[in-house]
């Protein structure tokens, strides 16, 4: 991989799951330059085109791709059709929990499919893929970025299914880099605290540190190109989250249920 003069970032051919919206759309427009080739998926097409244009409109060559990452076999089509990839974001995910007073077994199973299952079918095809690629200077084929959450760290009532996905694709990503690594395939889970986006636009609790998506993709990516592990923000809520987390888990239940559910 050569340095790109026109862009503050590395990286030349990106793709990114769950760009048509928040915290997608905001890293692809951060990293939108001259020389830079940008794939950008999601399910709706208007949105995506939009952010296409934006891209476009910075130098970029962006290209729009609508696929459902709960589907495989169209991931994998979509991924090995999409040539050298330097970063690939598994970042499309979506939310639910017991705003109803409980959580709706079809929103358990949705969490499921598209924070887990989503996740493994944009990186296990991204990785077969980067092992083919030579290795950049820094002696690294290609990037996984996995945009877990803060909520990883904490087995908050409000949102099970949400925070057990999140747990099992962050200490995925930070398990599998330590071999990965040696192939010169790096992983990096990504674990936001509470950004502005559509989802968390419904919350009707308060959302300590509220950040722009815009200040999330640079962090995101400076975390990335600093080569760390796991890139976590704000850190006043990642500490917080890390001290209830590691309470006894009836203290924890007990403190985080006068907490309203997530819808
Ligand atoms: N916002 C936060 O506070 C926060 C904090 C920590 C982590 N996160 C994580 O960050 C990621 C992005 O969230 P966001 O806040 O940016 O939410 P968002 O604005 O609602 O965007 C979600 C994106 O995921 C895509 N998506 C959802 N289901 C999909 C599917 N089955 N197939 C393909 N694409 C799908 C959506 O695309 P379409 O609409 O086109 O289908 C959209 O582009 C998620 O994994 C989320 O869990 C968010």
């Amino acid at each position: 991989m050569q340095a790109n003069p026109k862009s503050p970032w590395p990286w030349r051919h990106i793709l990114i799951t769950g760009a048509s919206s928040g915290i997608g759309r905001a890293l692809a427009e951060a990293l939108a330059a001259p020389g830079v080739t940008l794939h950008l998926g999601g399910r709706d097409a208007a949105r995506l085109a939009e952010v296409a244009a934006a891209c476009t409109a910075k130098g970029a060559n962006a290209l729009p791709h609508q696929a459902d990452v709960r589907d495989a076999a169209a991931m994998a089509g979509w991924i090995n059709a999409a040539g050298p990839l330097d970063l690939v974001f598994a970042n499309a995910g979506i939310g639910a929990g017991t705003g109803l007073g409980f959580e709706r077994p079809d929103d358990a199973r949705a969490v499921f499919e598209t924070n887990v299952t989503g996740v493994l079918n944009t990186a296990l095809p991204a990785i077969a893929a980067m092992a083919l690629q030579p290795p950049g200077a820094d002696g690294v084929r290609g990037r996984v970025a996995v945009v877990a959450s803060i909520a990883a760290f904490v087995a908050a009532p409000g949102a099970p299914s949400y925070c057990a996905a999140k747990a099992a694709v962050q200490r995925w990503a930070e398990a599998l880099d330590a071999t990965e690594r040696h192939r010169g395939i790096r992983l990096h889970s990504i674990c936001p605290g509470y950004i502005r986006t559509p989802l968390t636009a419904r919350n009707r609790f308060p959302m300590p540190m509220l950040m722009e998506p815009e200040e999330a993709a640079r962090r995101t990516l400076a975390g990335i190109a600093a080569g760390r592990l796991r890139v976590a923000y704000p850190w006043p809520v990642y500490a917080m989250a890390r001290l209830v987390g590691g309470l006894p888990p009836v203290w924890r239940a007990a403190m985080m249920q006068r907490f309203p559910g997530k819808d």
